[in-house]
């Protein structure tokens, strides 16, 4: 008698085993994608140098040229989806997407709903104020309405600094908010926020400004579903080859982008 009682614990614990396993297989296999011929990313491209919309309406950037160059790799096709940035983690979670290519910070949050590759760049928060800002570093902020994009790591960090968080679904919107002059200051990635205030400024002077305060430190990487470990295996060591061969700083590079290894 105890040793059936026991023998049906240890049966009624492998198959609660077996079904959570079965039922967190959202994740994406190295067999899954070449059987399918292609990888699907779910991208956010208003985030210029990593993805943003070409003339032609394609999205391109840092981020994409890589992707692309791993795909060759894997013997895959590259496939976009276009979504805001907040829909991006939920889709991939999901399993209606592999991976998540949206200049995505690693955070400890984050890490607890996707599997993140290895991070591949370095990046930081900085703050866009218009020439006339009395606003000059970070401290200035206090009691400041701030504009970010929505489900971002800028997101987060103005609501824990305390700062009133004006926020918008696209990042053109942020921007557009502080031309406007309906918040005091605009939260952004340096690497965006210098590109984005590049093409602003270009017929118009020194109209915006990034102030020389970097806030955080974000390292960048590719999110997919728990249950792709052996592709994010795969692309991490594909990942590692293309940082030491100089071929990411090289991206960078073509994308007139200051690269920071991670
Ligand atoms: N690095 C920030 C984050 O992960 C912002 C990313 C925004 N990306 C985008 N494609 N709009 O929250």
């Amino acid at each position: 008698m105890k040793m059936k009682k026991k023998l049906a614990l240890v049966l009624a614990v492998v198959m609660m085993i077996s079904l959570l396993t079965a039922c967190g297989g959202k994740g994406t296999s190295l067999k899954d994608i070449q059987k399918a011929g292609k990888l699907v990313i779910a991208t956010s491209p208003d985030f210029p140098p990593f993805e943003s919309l070409g003339a032609d309406g394609s999205v391109e950037g840092i981020e994409i040229d890589l992707l692309n160059i791993i795909c060759d790799k894997l013997g895959v096709e590259l496939a976009i989806e276009q979504m805001d940035f907040d829909s991006v983690l939920p889709g991939v979670q999901a399993g209606k997407f592999d991976v998540g290519v949206s200049g995505i910070t690693v955070t400890e949050q984050r890490q607890k709903n996707v599997l993140f590759t290895d991070p591949y760049c370095l990046a930081a928060q900085a703050i866009v104020v218009t020439a006339d800002s009395p606003i000059t570093c970070k401290a200035d902020l206090e009691g400041k309405t701030v504009s970010v994009q929505t489900g971002t790591t800028a997101e987060s960090f103005c609501m824990e600094a305390g700062y009133n968080v004006s926020s918008f679904a696209s990042n053109s919107d942020a921007q557009a908010a502080l031309v406007a002059g309906k918040v005091d200051a605009w939260v952004i990635d340096d690497l965006t926020a210098a590109d984005m205030v590049k093409s602003y400024n270009k017929d118009k002077g020194e109209a915006l400004i990034i102030l020389p305060e970097a806030m955080t430190t974000e390292p960048y990487a590719f999110a997919f579903a728990f249950g792709s470990e052996d592709l994010v295996k795969e692309i991490n060591g594909i990942l590692a080859e293309l940082v030491a061969d100089g071929t990411v700083a090289a991206i960078f590079e073509a994308h007139d982008a200051p690269y920071t290894a991670p």
